[in-house]
């Protein structure tokens, strides 16, 4: 396990839109470089970092059609080794993408794959023997290759599957996970992933990581055995390097040699219930909605077999959002916000921030743009100042990536740094909490104090620490042993002997 995850607050950037330094309507590595005092001062010391190699950019950059490359809009590889480098000296550690499910159709290994006469790529991807003959319970491509047969996606239209093989497996063409042809696509991967660990790479937030070998049994056993197989050659070679899963699965993705699982916001699921749970009949019923109808065991039964069952293993990775799932601040006031980041920040486990979340950036509803649907929404560029673009390119706005928030009151780092009770500071002063004292950190201990279906407030221990959460806009107290005293707050909260008040939408540190 690397050491350095344990105090790790992770900052995710979607570079298409984080800062544009040369003019051209789009984000750059050297507008990453340029914002990397901001993103210490936020108190991240470690970025996750979209795909940015070359690519169509028909998903946004998770069609790659060169591993090795970066696409040439974000600057040159040396730009992005000088990144690393410069992070580094920062103390802040990167994450790329690794997208090891599919490629581009327009990758090299693709376009040779397709070819009629057999080459060494011929099974690099899976393929049926027949131009007419489909895959079962899978979507598939004919008609576009020379070759006789059709070919399986993994995801969009653009997106080949490689081959990892089948687990079971019932047509003459689907191959056995340890078949020469699938061991090959492992170790193409694993030279992917040292060739930028060499370059100085941290690690890699692993795309549909859960989905490698097809028709795989139900605890994912075959494609658990490749990351098993991934996670030995970088405990030999590169011990400090990182992987983290989408996956949303920790109990399956830590035993097969994550480090952490990210919990992603899936309907119904207990991430799910504590910010977004507002596509249910009867309106919102998140529990960091301040209305209180949120009910925090539908979070805890959820979260906490999946935290006992794993926290020797790894850890669980807490999200402000990403750039596939609607900014909270969608449904959520500045307010209710301060408590929702204060309670995913002193959480165990290895905390995400989705950049600009931490202004409270807004989703919008926009016109798809590279793949993106219902996404793009999401992907705004990031409002650095109140200046032209909002700080983010100089470029005329009808040339940028994605339009800059229109609103009058579009929340920026600039308003937002000169006021001190901001969503900026609040997460200044939350993430600042959590470096100093250890018990917030990723594998301090944790354990419910008082949670109740309907009833507020929220109680937990972190190691000697006691975190109470009033969400709601009623007043409410609760018992605390003797002796303690507050250590950090948002809104207001009094200790009178044994007992702890909250005002409405509230939240305090005790020790
Ligand atoms: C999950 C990524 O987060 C998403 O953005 C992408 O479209 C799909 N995987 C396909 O790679």
């Amino acid at each position: 396990m690397p050491g350095w995850l344990k105090d790790a607050i992770f900052y995710e950037i979607y570079p298409q839109s984080f800062k544009d330094t040369n003019g051209d309507g789009i984000g750059d590595f050297n507008g990453i470089i340029e914002k990397l005092d901001y993103v210490k001062e936020l108190g991240c010391n470690a970025l996750w970092i979209n795909p940015c190699y070359d690519s169509p950019f028909k998903d946004a950059g998770y069609d790659v059609r060169d591993y090795k490359k970066v696409a040439e809009r974000y600057g040159s590889n040396e730009d992005l080794y000088n990144l690393f480098k410069i992070a580094h000296e920062k103390g802040i550690h990167v994450l790329l993408d690794l997208v090891p499910g599919h490629t581009s159709e327009e990758h090299e290994w693709f376009l040779e794959s397709k070819k009629a006469e057999r080459n060494e790529f011929s099974d690099r991807y899976i393929w049926t023997n027949g131009w007419i003959e489909g895959i079962a319970g899978h979507p598939y491509i004919g008609g576009e290759a020379d070759r006789n047969g059709c070919y399986m996606l993994n995801f969009f239209k653009c997106q080949p599957a490689l081959n990892y093989g089948f687990l079971k497996r019932t047509e003459e063409w689907q191959k056995a996970p340890d078949d020469p042809a699938c061991i090959a696509t492992r170790e193409a991967m694993k030279d992917v992933m040292r060739f930028w660990l060499d370059k100085g790479c941290d690690g890699f937030r692993v795309d549909m990581a859960d989905s490698l070998v097809k028709d795989d049994d139900e605890n994912k056993s075959a494609t658990g055995a490749i990351w098993k197989n991934i996670r030995e050659m970088l405990d030999n070679e590169y011990p400090e390097a990182a992987i983290i899963s989408e996956w949303s699965n920790p109990k399956q993705a830590l035993k097969y040699g994550f480090h952490a699982d990210f919990y992603l916001d899936h309907r119904g699921n207990g991430y799910n219930t504590l910010l977004r749970d507002y596509e249910t009949d009867g309106g919102d019923k998140s529990f960091l909605k301040k209305d209180g109808h949120g009910d925090i065991m539908r979070f805890l039964n959820d979260y906490l077999p999946k935290y006992d069952a794993t926290r020797k293993d790894g850890y669980i990775s807490f999200i402000t959002c990403n750039h596939d799932t609607p900014r909270p601040r969608r449904t959520l006031s500045i307010d209710e916000l301060k408590i929702a980041y204060a309670m995913f920040l002193t959480l165990p486990g290895v905390p995400f921030i989705y950049y600009g979340d931490e202004i409270g950036m807004r989703y919008f509803e926009l016109p798809t743009k590279e793949g993106g649907y219902t996404r793009t929404g999401t992907r705004t560029p990031m409002q650095w100042s109140e200046g032209k673009n909002k700080g983010f390119s100089t470029a005329p706005s009808d040339k940028l990536y994605l339009p800059v928030d229109p609103s009058d009151d579009a929340p920026t780092v600039e308003s937002q740094e000169k006021d001190p009770s901001s969503l900026l500071n609040t997460v200044k002063a939350l993430t600042k909490l959590r470096h100093e004292y250890k018990d917030l950190q990723a594998d301090s201990e944790f354990e419910i104090i008082y949670a109740e279906a309907d009833e507020f407030p929220f109680v937990y221990k972190r190691g000697d620490l006691i975190v109470a959460i009033n969400p709601s806009d009623k007043k409410t107290s609760a018992t605390l042993p003797k002796n303690t005293t507050k250590v950090f707050e948002i809104g207001e909260t009094e200790i009178k002997d044994a007992s702890l008040h909250m005002q409405p939408q509230s939240f305090v540190v005790l020790k």
